[in-house]
């Protein structure tokens, strides 16, 4: 009997399950879109039990689908959406406020206040990361302030904290009924609490932020068992044996295990990562110290990471908010209509900017505008946003890993867009290369999965299944390249300072 493994990916906008065979080949997809909560400018929410039951829903639909059903499992990999937390009661299951998203900035007078002793750069050397609203700890530190009685409850030990990672593998092995409480390495290295040498909780840490420690998951490697399927669900006794956070598991499908290798990944955001091996490097140019992976035992490998908040989101907000695209797909159609960008650039610093600048009080800005242009120029600046923020990290990069770069690998939802691909090698100056299976996200977490469930037995063997799916070669004159990145460089000055 063939087994597949099964890979949940959670991520910011819909929940997928995905089946992979040996070869690294996807057979089946099954996916579900859940709700944007906006309550106020600049805040983000999720319904985590939306989440939980969609996720159900999609393995039904995936198994039934593929007419297999446990027996054919060779384990279970968890992927999702980082830094987005959920606070719930441990008795219940119920959770005590929606999930605060990564994207949300409610937490802007937190960090502040905390940057106060010491600067943004604080907590760097001990985490990784600079104070931003994008972590989970101010979050989680937001809820305990605001929800009546948490602060109490969470010391009782009454409630529980999780990423996303967290909340799926609770409720699927049991959640009140004896779930697992854990997380990955990955995961944890994004909530600003863990020790980047250590792996642990930092109590110091805890401490800065009122969490308390007694609510928090336990931090295992990436690659190992994690536990088994709840008693009375379809996933009984299946083994859950990998859990990455979504841009690390981008990074191991695309078989990034060497020291200098980097992967760009295009969702909801657009997030670059260059594995940067066993030792940690701080970065002096904006970037995030993360751990990439850890297999079992072994020593941890970690990354630096440019992270950018809007890229697909920017063309949702196109389609939803001003009703200009119907689809997403149209963007490319639209931006293609006129030669060029007219001097318009879109800077979308919808949650402030992130790498490499980490400025929250920035805030979207259109310029450049001349009675010319016509909505296909803001839909070209709308893809050369994603372009030019990608090329602002990658110069950080380099700078900071003195990394010589060929080729950037890149995968995700918007490397079918064409024009956009194109714009991006053309704005590098360096080729841009997507796989065959761009689905690497879950494709990633199914190899960690399958590597700690033996399915597959090495490093070498997933690399032997990276295949080159197309390539984009750059075409743009170098000082017409460097000219637009002055332009989008001005833009991005113009949104700064605006938050009073
Ligand atoms: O850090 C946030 C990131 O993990 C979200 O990824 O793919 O849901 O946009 P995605």
């Amino acid at each position: 009997m063939e087994k597949l493994v099964l890979a949940i990916d959670q991520g910011t906008t819909s929940t997928r399950a995905m089946l992979f065979d040996h070869d690294g080949q996807v057979r089946e997809v099954a996916q579900l879109e859940h709700k944007q909560y906006f309550p106020k400018a600049g805040w983000v929410e999720h319904d985590a039990t939306e989440i939980w039951k969609n996720t159900r829903r999609v393995v039904a639909q995936v198994l039934s689908s593929a007419e297999i059903n446990r027996h054919q499992l060779a384990g279970i990999g968890i992927t999702n959406q980082r830094e987005t937390v959920v606070v719930w009661e441990k008795g219940t299951g119920k959770p005590i406020h929606h999930a605060i998203v990564w994207q949300d900035v409610r937490t802007e007078q937190i960090c502040q206040e905390l940057a106060k002793d010491g600067g943004k750069e604080r907590f760097q050397a001990a985490c990784g990361l600079p104070l931003a609203t994008y972590f989970s700890a101010p979050k989680i530190k937001w809820i305990l302030d605001h929800v009546e009685g948490a602060r109490e409850r969470a010391e009782a030990g009454e409630l529980l904290a999780g990423t996303m990672d967290t909340w799926v593998l609770w409720n699927l092995t049991g959640g009140s009924d004896g779930g697992v409480h854990a997380t990955d390495v990955t995961n944890a290295s994004r909530t600003m609490l863990m020790d980047l040498h250590t792996l642990k909780w930092r109590d110091d840490l805890c401490e800065a932020f009122d969490v308390p420690r007694q609510m928090l998951p336990e931090i295992k490697p990436s690659v190992g068992l994690f536990g088994h399927g709840r008693k009375n669900g379809l996933l009984i006794d299946t083994p859950i044996t990998g859990i990455l956070g979504d841009q690390q598991a981008a990074c191991f499908g695309q078989a990034c295990f060497t020291p200098g290798d980097v992967k760009n990944t295009y969702g909801t955001g657009c997030f670059m990562l260059l594995n940067t091996g066993t030792k940690p490097a701080i970065s002096e140019n904006g970037l995030l110290t993360t751990l990439a992976y850890q297999i079992g035992d072994e020593a941890p490998v970690y990354a630096l990471e440019g992270s950018v908040a809007v890229a697909g989101s920017l063309v949702q907000w196109l389609r939803d908010n001003l009703g200009i695209i119907s689809s997403a797909a149209e963007v490319e159609e639209l931006a293609k209509s006129v030669d060029d960008n007219g001097g318009v650039y879109f800077v979308p610093a919808f949650s402030g900017l992130f790498a490499p600048h980490w400025r929250p009080d920035a805030r979207g800005a259109i310029v450049g505008l001349t009675r010319f242009n016509t909505k296909a120029h803001l839909a070209r600046a709308v893809e050369e946003a994603t372009a030019f923020q990608s090329a602002e990290v990658l110069a950080a990069m380099k700078q900071d890993a003195e990394v010589e770069l060929t080729c950037l690998q890149v995968d995700g939802g918007m490397t079918r867009d064409n024009l956009l691909m194109q714009f991006q090698a053309d704005i590098l100056g360096m080729p841009v290369s997507v796989p065959k299976v761009a689905e690497t996200t879950a494709l990633g977490v199914a190899y960690a999965a399958g590597l700690g469930a033996d399915y597959w037995s090495s490093l070498d063997e997933i690399s032997n299944n990276w295949q080159e799916g197309k390539t984009w070669q750059p075409q743009m004159e170098r000082e017409v390249a460097a000219r637009k990145m002055r332009l989008w460089a001005k833009a991005v000055d113009r949104t700064l300072d605006w938050v009073d």
